[in-house]
């Protein structure tokens, strides 16, 4: 059985001293335990992210980016490629986070080119969907998200090496400190799993794939989560900036597990 996974979203959170010093204490609090039946993964922003890459290098917390270029190299200003992610030792990357779509305008389109580029470059893609309140609101989360998905992973292949993360999270909720129901993110993952059905065999999904929910998760409520059936894991973005914080979330986790 593939292990459960949790990632930090560290987002444009930390200065540059903090979040290699977060990645200092992170790493001296769980030196004395092993992650066993767990995967962590911690995602600084771009300009640490080699420096945090080397701390972490001989651990077994693993690195990924917020975000990537849907191209590999070229005129594109400002863009960071994703064959250099993986150069620096980044295995998974964040895309179409919420934020990315609200403040950036990302389109589902773009995404999906990025999803492609980024398992091209062998990166894991940990793709971010969910609903606004508004949608929610009017009836159509679900719908939401199904199109999300289908325009996300069009035309996406995975190799027997790749990876996906698809990571569940409602808009309205992230950063309010109010996770959504633990069961209700398991009914929203069971429609991410029936849409992932057409287009991936049940065996890729099984080993291949993680379904996770994001938005406010913390040390408190990740058990819940974690016992669900098709909850394999958990984006955190508050409750990852401090270390004693999200020692205490894995510490949880790893009992839940
Ligand atoms: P949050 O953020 O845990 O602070 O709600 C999650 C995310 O945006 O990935």
């Amino acid at each position: 059985m593939k292990k459960k996974i949790i990632i930090a979203n560290w987002k444009m959170s930390l200065s540059q001293a903090q979040a290699l010093a977060l990645t200092q204490a992170l790493l001296e609090s769980i030196k004395d335990r092993p992650l066993d039946n767990l995967e962590l993964v911690v995602c600084p922003s771009f300009n640490v992210l080699s420096e945090v890459g080397r701390l972490l290098a001989k651990s077994n917390i693993a690195l990924g980016a917020q975000d990537c270029c849907w191209e590999e190299a070229g005129a594109y200003t400002g863009e960071v490629s994703p064959q250099v992610l993986k150069e620096i030792g980044c295995q998974f990357v964040i895309l179409g986070h919420s934020e990315r779509r609200k403040y950036l305008g990302e389109s589902d389109q773009l995404i999906n080119s990025k999803v492609k580029s980024a398992l091209k470059n062998g990166l894991a893609p940990i793709l971010c969907v969910g609903e606004t309140f508004e949608e929610r609101q009017a009836g159509n989360k679900d719908f939401v998200i199904m199109q999300q998905l289908e325009k996300g992973l069009s035309g996406v292949n995975l190799g027997s090496a790749d990876r996906l993360v698809i990571a569940y999270e409602p808009v309205w909720v992230i950063g309010s400190g109010q996770a959504v129901a633990a069961a209700e993110a398991e009914h929203t993952n069971q429609v991410v799993r029936q849409v992932l059905l057409d287009h991936f065999a049940p065996q890729k999904i099984e080993e291949q794939i993680h379904l996770i929910y994001g938005g406010s998760v913390n040390p408190e409520n990740i058990k819940e989560f974690m016992l669900e059936p098709t909850i394999a894991g958990a984006l955190v973005g508050g409750a990852s900036l401090e270390a004693k914080t999200f020692s205490g979330l894995i510490a949880a986790a790893q009992k839940a597990v």
